[in-house]
């Protein structure tokens, strides 16, 4: 890595991808890592400076994660995070007890205004807390920098030692100053220069890229969204026709969104790369046919994408490189997070196990989804592909609910595709997390002219969310629900009712099935 870096150490807090995506905003490259695994990380990183994230424990608890006392006697600067404030304050000799008042939520916070942590912020500053332990006596050698009316110790310092901790998330949007908090330490504190470019990042992968794969063939899936997209540009840029892109068209893709996923990677389109469409439809309508279930239906679409997916391969031969649009938050996620699998999320249903291929190549291993986009302008990628909303690997199959039939394909496409154009006219687009058109599976009494009509509802969802783990229901001005109702009922063939989804995630998730 030659890049400065800052080792986020992980304990366990929910906040920590945010920790790592925060230094990164300030242009610095920042790694996470489990907490056993913090000094290897460190002696083959050599980070400019350490952060201990937050965590659910109690410090005092014998059986609570701690870092090795090593870290603290390398001379990197390190930055301890509520559970990681604490901890620091614990190893080095200072008090943490149970805190007679808990802090949960924006709490307005007094800073000290010689803080070096915290210069340039408020005197008094809104700050998230989420804390049942405190610091109650700060070791040897610290100084305490902010308080509230409750928490005697809101952070401290020991700038001899490069100590500092902030019994507040400096990394969630709550914290008002919180971003000014983590720029203090990495270019303050730690000296780092902001040497983390998205320019920088594409000429280097290109490089070793090209010294990897060597005169290799390298096969990609490239589904046409956001990260296989950028993934498959960028070896295009380093490897040309040594690479192949199959993209499957399972038909459970937006209305037109096949035609122009061929536009842009196709022989006609700008990148010089052999790309294979494979107009698999039909295949998948008959696998879903009769099916209801949607675990059931999200396995079938992925399975058959795999077989199809294998099938192509085989025509292409042995290859020395599989390429996947892996992002970071997925490596984090399956590293090192523990949390329960609600739904089986997969954008192509896993591994192969029929394709044959030496090694796997991650080009976007290491981005944030914002640095992704970043990176795929970079590339020269056409803006409407680059900021694309997400779209499930099981696309339109689990947007219906129930059975999945041609009809309900056509019916959603083309409703999603009317609600898409007027959240666009209306300017709407960007400031959205996620907005789609779904179809439910109730039917019910209409009238349209004279006529009694038995049709379906479609429901309509828009998002805010920072994580897609939670989420709130957007509200969309009345006047642009109404003309998308009207253009629905008038336009698209088989429905008479358009429903507004008002539920956040959680307690419903994002899609219906
Ligand atoms: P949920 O519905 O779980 O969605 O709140 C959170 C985010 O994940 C996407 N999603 C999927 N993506 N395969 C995928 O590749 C899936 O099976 C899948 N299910 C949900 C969803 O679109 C949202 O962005």
């Amino acid at each position: 890595m030659k890049h400065q870096s800052i080792l986020v150490i992980d304990f366990g807090g929910q906040y920590n991808q945010l920790i790592a995506r925060r230094v990164r905003e300030c242009n610095v490259y920042a790694e996470v890592v489990s907490y056993t695994d913090g000094m290897k990380r460190i002696k083959e990183l050599n980070p400019a400076g350490i952060i201990f994230t937050g965590g659910p424990n109690s410090v005092y608890d014998p059986e609570s994660p701690h870092c090795e006392k090593e870290m603290l006697e390398l001379g990197i600067p390190v930055l301890g995070i509520c559970y990681g404030a604490q901890m620091m304050a614990h190893l080095l000799g200072g008090v943490v007890e149970t805190a007679p008042v808990s802090e949960y939520g924006s709490t307005v916070v007094s800073v000290a205004s010689d803080a070096v942590l915290l210069k340039d912020i408020s005197a008094e500053t809104v700050c998230w807390m989420s804390h049942t332990d405190y610091i109650s006596s700060v070791p040897e050698g610290f100084k305490i920098t902010a308080l509230t009316p409750v928490c005697p110790v809101a952070a401290m310092e020991n700038t001899e030692k490069k100590f500092y901790a902030v019994q507040f998330h400096p990394e969630v949007m709550h914290t008002e100053e919180g971003i000014k908090v983590i720029r203090n330490f990495v270019y303050n504190v730690c000296g780092c220069t902001g040497d983390w470019k998205m320019d920088s990042f594409v000429e280097t992968s290109i490089r070793e890229i090209r010294e990897k794969v060597g005169s290799g063939k390298a096969l990609c899936a490239l589904s046409g969204g956001v990260d296989s997209s950028v993934a498959a540009v960028l070896m295009s840029k380093a490897i040309g026709k040594q690479l192949t892109c199959v993209f499957v068209d399972h038909g459970l893709l937006r209305k037109n969104e096949g035609d122009e996923v061929e536009a842009v990677f196709g022989s006609d389109g700008p990148y010089d790369l052999n790309f294979v469409r494979v107009n698999a439809q039909q295949r998948f309508y008959d696998k879903l046919a009769g099916v209801t279930e949607p675990e059931q239906k999200r396995k079938i679409i992925g399975e058959e994408f795999i077989r199809v997916f294998e099938e192509e391969a085989k025509k292409i031969g042995a290859v020395d490189f599989l390429v996947q649009g892996t992002i970071y938050p997925d490596v984090i996620e399956s590293g090192l997070g523990k949390s329960a699998v609600i739904k089986s999320h997969h954008n192509v249903g896993g591994l192969p196990d029929h394709v044959d291929f030496k090694e796997i190549i991650e080009p976007l291993r290491m981005l944030f989804k914002d640095e992704v986009r970043k990176a795929g302008l970079e590339l020269g990628i056409p803006e409407n592909l680059v900021y694309r909303q997400p779209f499930p690997g099981p696309g339109l199959g689990i947007r219906i609910i129930g059975e999945v039939t041609e009809e309900k394909i056509r019916i959603v496409q083309d409703a999603d595709y009317i609600y898409r154009e007027e959240i666009a006219k209306a300017g709407l687009d960007r400031g959205l997390g996620q907005y789609f058109a779904a179809l439910t599976n109730m039917r019910s009494v209409g009238v349209m002219g004279d006529f009694r009509t038995y049709d379906y509802a479609v429901a309509l969802r828009a998002v805010n969310t920072s994580d897609f783990m939670t989420a709130d229901a957007a509200q969309i001005p009345w006047e642009v629900l109404g003309k998308v109702t009207n253009r629905i009922v008038n336009e698209v063939k088989g429905v008479n009712r358009v429903l507004y989804d008002c539920t956040s995630k959680p307690p419903g998730t994002i899609e219906f099935e």
